[in-house]
């Protein structure tokens, strides 16, 4: 029996002895509740409450207890936008898009592993109670919420736990805009003691200086929104600025120049990967080019940022800022499943804002795929063996066969 059944069976018998009560004081018999479980502990797709993947829903902040390997965390905050907002809905919408992603039905194909059914504890831990009414004090809670979420002891040692990453909980964030990375960053940088490397999907920078939206028109505040936050970030001395990476980039500038682009300070910490570069080097020549710069370091923590809006609009339509010429969700499963061996402690997946997504969820869906992929690179970091995966996985198995079969012969 694989561990997380065994540790299934072990709650739910706990749960039985601790509080099987009728109303009328007699203790419900432990057959019956079997047999109840037999009947009724089913889920389909379609039904149930909506949790990320069907995963056990848990208010973590509330609940001191609750301990964990990965968190998923929904941030439902877009007051910092500087276009359309909505992303406050994102964390709902991904959750229910995620609904096909059952622990039965979730072996990820190219990646040789069902991260639902492996080492790791995972846990919906709900929402940040984040206000809509001031920025100042949202980037507070935010913060206090991750440290808090990061900082509890695991509850399984991976099979194969080495380097900084293996004793923290790690946290996969559903914005929100762009600027929950920030707190987030905040909460890495205090838990790990160091700088961290940032991979950063984006249409945009978000290294930009705040004053690019308004020199004259200035405040603390105004530091604070979905464009700046790395620039804010990285001044905070939070970014490491050897080993971090942009890639998708397509956007539009300011003035008549680049100048807004090249223009000197913390962005410099980012090599640049542009939304056409896919052309000339193929998606893995994308990855190559990440893992060049980010190196694959046990003892350096990564923080994958994914923008909604690296994907073209014609597959990520709602989101909060949308460009033109992007790449495909195909394209972009591909290259995160190059980056699995990332040492990754967080992500996030943020500007997903349905009310501008369509009928059949599109972007929604690619968001909770997205997740998908970097939830299963986080379980597959910590797994003991060459599993492959789809990229030569079958091949090589056919291969391994025909040889042991002439052999026989
Ligand atoms: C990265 O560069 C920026 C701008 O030069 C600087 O403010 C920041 O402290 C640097 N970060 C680290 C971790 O050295």
């Amino acid at each position: 029996m694989p561990a997380w059944k065994t540790f299934l069976t072990l709650a739910l018998a706990g749960s039985a002895a601790s509080c099987a009560h009728h109303d009328n004081g007699e203790v419900v018999p432990e057959h019956e509740r079997a047999e109840l479980l037999k009947k009724w502990d089913q889920e389909w797709s379609f039904s149930g409450i909506a949790s990320f993947a069907h995963l056990k829903p848990v208010k973590c902040l509330i609940e001191p207890d609750e301990h964990y390997d990965i968190a998923i965390i929904g941030a439902p905050f877009d007051t910092a936008v500087s276009y359309r907002p909505g992303a406050r809905f994102g964390p709902r919408a991904i959750r229910a898009a995620s609904a096909r992603q059952m622990a039965a039905t979730s072996y990820n194909t190219r990646a040789g592993l069902n991260p639902y059914q492996s080492w790791a504890k995972i846990t919906d831990c709900g929402d940040i109670p984040i206000t809509p009414f001031d920025n100042g004090l949202a980037e507070r809670q935010m913060y206090e919420a991750f440290l808090e979420l990061g900082s509890r002891s695991i509850v399984n040692k991976a099979p194969k736990a080495n380097g900084i990453g293996a004793t923290h909980p790690k946290l996969v964030t559903l914005g929100g805009d762009h600027s929950v990375a920030l707190p987030a960053l905040r909460a890495l940088h205090q838990i790990y003691q160091k700088p961290i490397t940032v991979v950063h999907f984006d249409a945009h920078l978000d290294t930009w200086n705040p004053v690019r939206y308004s020199a004259y028109w200035q405040s603390e505040q105004t530091q604070f929104n979905h464009g700046s936050f790395f620039h804010k970030a990285s001044r905070e001395g939070l970014i490491c600025n050897s080993t971090s990476a942009h890639a998708g980039l397509r956007t539009r500038l300011t003035g008549v120049d680049a100048g807004d682009y090249t223009n000197p300070g913390p962005e410099q910490g980012f090599i640049r990967v542009h939304a056409d570069d896919i052309d000339e080097l193929g998606p893995m020549g994308v990855v190559e080019t990440i893992i060049a710069r980010t190196g694959i370091d046990p003892e350096q923590p990564v923080y994958l940022s994914v923008d909604i809006d690296v994907l073209d609009p014609s597959t990520a339509p709602g989101t909060g800022t949308p460009e033109p010429g992007g790449w495909t969700t195909r394209e972009f499963i591909r290259i995160l499943r190059g980056l699995e061996k990332l040492n990754i402690v967080g992500a996030d997946i943020v500007e997903v804002s349905p009310a501008y997504d369509n009928k059949g969820e599109t972007t929604a869906l690619a968001a909770a795929q997205v997740a998908f992929e970097i939830i299963t690179s986080l379980v597959k970091s910590g797994v003991d063996e060459e599993l492959g995966g789809w990229y030569g996985w079958m091949e090589q198995e056919e291969k391994k066969e025909k040889m042991e079969s002439k052999d026989e012969l």
